[in-house]
């Protein structure tokens, strides 16, 4: 069963007492949306305080991170390691472009990071994109083509899934987030998207198994907010939503994640 899945990351924002009536409201506000499933990620240094403040949640809502080291212990000054997260949260983010972009995150380093979630159990979310909007229009087979270009959505995605077997393929979710789509209050349309994820969940087909694609939650993220929502969850092939400006306004995450309890569940053949 692919139940829908609201993230919302809230990237570098929020001061603790923000963060904590954030994150009440939210869980207040779908406690009765139990077959979709709520994620928050606050920064860092607010996990263990919300987790206190919330005491109980139901099992539909729960806690992610923004990113995570990939080794255990050790001398690595200002990181965070999946063993600390543990516990604490029940997601990560990783691959998020702006990750790549000012940090200079790699698929190789975003595999290791994958592979360090599974270990400690925690599910990651990866994140793949491409920079330029697709012409699908005017370009179509050279626009598709360019999909499996180099560094793009789909060699991406495969590097950085790399050496994982059908079991860890089914713990993980996809975030399909075009770059160009990133706060820019321009978002790809239902069927755009739609179109990328038919296609990443084809290549989990081709790379592990017909099965394993039907399992595995590919989300959208770039630019969703509430006049979007519906319209981008719909679609057959998008489990949900990776929520960012909109995420930091109760009124509109709410507003997302009552759209995506709309949806029908989608339950394996
Ligand atoms: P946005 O961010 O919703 O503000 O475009 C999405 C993201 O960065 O994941």
């Amino acid at each position: 069963m692919r139940r829908s899945l609201i993230v919302g990351n809230w990237k570098m924002n929020t001061s603790f007492s923000e963060a904590v009536v954030l994150t009440t409201t939210i869980k207040k506000g779908t406690e009765h949306l139990d077959h979709i499933e709520v994620v928050l990620c606050p920064p860092f240094v607010w996990l263990l305080g919300i987790k206190e403040a919330l005491r109980t949640h139901p099992p539909h809502f729960s806690l992610g991170a923004q990113d995570v080291y990939f080794e255990d212990e050790g001398a690595f000054t200002g990181e965070i390691s999946s063993l600390m997260l543990k516990g604490l949260c029940r997601y990560v983010i990783l691959g998020h472009s702006e990750r790549r972009r000012l940090f200079g995150e790699t698929d190789e380093i975003v595999n290791k990071k994958i592979k360090a979630c599974l270990r400690s159990r925690l599910t990651p979310i990866v994140a793949v994109g491409e920079k330029k909007r697709l012409d699908l229009e005017h370009e179509f087979e050279s626009e598709v083509k360019r999909l499996y270009d180099k560094g793009n959505v789909v060699p991406s995605l495969l590097e950085s899934l790399k050496g994982l077997d059908k079991e860890e393929i089914r713990e993980i979710v996809i975030a399909y987030e075009p770059i160009w789509a990133i706060g820019t209050n321009s978002p790809a349309t239902g069927i755009y998207v739609n179109f990328v994820c038919d296609i990443i969940r084809k290549e989990i087909a081709k790379n592990w198994s017909e099965e394993v694609s039907q399992e595995v939650r590919i989300l959208y993220g770039g630019s969703v907010d509430s006049t979007n929502a519906y319209e981008i969850l719909h679609q057959p092939e998008i489990d949900g939503v990776l929520v960012g400006g909109a995420s930091l306004k109760t009124r509109e995450f709410l507003a997302i994640a009552k759209a995506a309890a709309l949806k029908p569940d989608i339950r394996n053949a």
